[in-house]
């Protein structure tokens, strides 16, 4: 009798924590939540910064830098060029012979190269002196196929994906680094110099010619493969977008008004902030204990780098609060961006009976071993919350973009395409994510303007699209126009 009182007491105990358990996961649930009316408040908002951002500078938290491309490829670009891509945990080299017109890219190399960690948090020196050995090494492999001119210095596009105050095409300071990179001395620097140095420290003759942002990248090389291409957005480690806009409609600009009437903008709206975004408690922890706190708010709520880690503070709440794993707190739960998002998207997408991979992942990466269904169930859910309130919000974003231009909408008689570039790993693996993002797309612009809007996964658009830009930009171009 003693016995069963004790189990019913157990029992009634661990239903407790249960019922808590699910408390905690349900007010994060309706805290995350984005009906269509906030989304739109969230698009109406980003229009709004984007005109602040245009009109001066420092007028928003969106930077609306402007990249000094104001003509995109056209696909006659011809010559061997070189792109040089920074801004995650890899870098890549690339190289491409370019055909004109018919020929278009005749051949192309890469490599990926992956920096250490200590780099990342390390001096300007050791990090460019790391890349430009890593670039020497890959020009010096160059071989057959490719067709340097002779008597020429070679020329690269330098794909820099972080906030850059361009000075001219080719040049440009660091305003702040983000996605875990915090080199002190770079800071205000022109990035253009450093690499120029570390170059030249190693002998290496090579002449930037062009420094753009990946989302100027991904939209140049979107651009050379659909003329439709209005934009581009990365959904990667960070996020961002770029989109061409009047040189008209920018206000900042003193400059001389471009032929093309048209500059490309890179937005940084990873750094967007509104009293609109559906923040919890969890997303303001993840934030201060960041080495940006205060920056980087859409970003921290979308990207590849921390929405893993949102789901780890929910778990520990939960497993310290009630008691979800046992009686004490799996210890690895505690540990800053242990639960990487290709984790959470594996678990995500887990379709065996048992929820296998669920449990497996559980164990192996944050030692909690023999979960149950039920617990593996709710892990599941609450990937989900996160993935949709972050998938919810980037759709969001870029139909703020389509409002700016004037393509939320069809006018009569007229039927614009409307093309996308997207790039970036969460958006070309993490499937669920970039489902869910499109389908509110539709949901929020209609079916009639959505029929006109495409979204289009522009594979290394960025390393091409910078070649491209180097291609356009080069000293040389001049000589050959004549
Ligand atoms: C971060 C960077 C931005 C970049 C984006 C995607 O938001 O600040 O420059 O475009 O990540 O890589």
């Amino acid at each position: 009798c003693a016995a069963a009182a004790l189990v019913v007491r157990h029992r009634m105990k661990s239903s407790g924590k249960w019922t808590r358990a699910m408390a905690i996961l349900r007010e994060f649930e309706e805290k995350c939540r984005t009906p269509t009316s906030k989304l739109r408040q969230v698009a109406d908002a980003m229009d709004v910064e984007m005109h602040a951002g245009l009109a001066s500078e420092g007028g928003s938290k969106l930077k609306m830098i402007i990249s000094y491309v104001d003509n995109l490829p056209t696909g006659d670009e011809k010559g061997l060029y070189y792109a040089l891509d920074l801004g995650g945990t890899n870098f890549r080299v690339l190289r491409v012979q370019l055909g004109g017109k018919d020929a278009r890219v005749v051949k192309q190399e890469f490599e990926e190269v992956s920096i250490p960690p200590h780099l990342m948090t390390g001096t300007s020196d050791a990090l460019f002196g790391y890349i430009a050995e890593a670039l020497a090494k890959f020009v010096a492999e160059e071989g057959e196929g490719f067709h340097p001119a002779p008597g020429r210095q070679r020329e690269l596009g330098f794909t820099f994906s972080f906030p850059v105050r361009q000075t001219s095409i080719a040049s440009g300071n660091l305003i702040k680094w983000t996605k875990g990179f915090s080199i002190e001395d770079t800071v205000g620097q022109d990035v253009v110099g450093e690499l120029t140095k570390a170059m030249e420290r190693i002998g290496l003759d090579m002449r930037v010619a062009a420094l753009v942002n990946d989302t100027i990248g991904t939209l140049a090389g979107g651009k050379y493969h659909n003329q439709d291409v209005i934009a581009a957005v990365i959904l990667g480690t960070g996020t961002n977008a770029a989109y061409v806009e009047r040189a008209h409609a920018i206000p900042k600009w003193h400059g001389l008004l471009p032929k093309s009437g048209e500059m490309v903008i890179n937005m940084e709206w990873g750094n967007f902030r509104s009293s609109h975004l559906p923040l919890t408690d969890y997303d303001q922890e993840l934030d201060n204990e960041s080495l940006n706190p205060g920056e980087q708010i859409f970003e921290k709520m979308i990207s590849g780098m921390y929405l893993g880690d949102i789901v780890r503070r929910v778990l520990y709440k939960m497993a310290e609060e009630a008691a979800f794993f046992g009686d004490t707190v799996p210890p690895k739960l505690k540990i800053p961006f242990i639960l990487r998002t290709p984790n959470m998207s594996a678990m995500h997408h887990d379709t065996s009976p048992d929820l296998r991979v669920v449990g497996d992942k559980l164990r192996d990466i944050l030692e909690i071993p023999n979960t149950s269904l039920k617990v593996r169930k709710v892990v599941v859910e609450l990937c989900d919350i996160v993935a949709t309130r972050g998938a919810r919000l980037s759709a969001a974003g870029i139909v703020g973009i389509l409002k700016k231009i004037g393509r939320d909408t069809v006018r009569e008689g007229e039927k614009q395409r409307s093309v996308i570039a997207l790039d970036g790993g969460l958006y070309e693996h993490y499937t669920k994510f970039s489902t869910c993002m499109e389908s509110t797309l539709k949901e929020l612009l209609g079916e009639e303007v959505a029929a006109n809007i495409l979204i289009e996964h522009s594979n290394d658009g960025s390393g091409i699209g910078a070649a491209l830009l180097a291609a356009s930009h080069s000293q040389y171009s001049e000589v050959e126009e004549s």
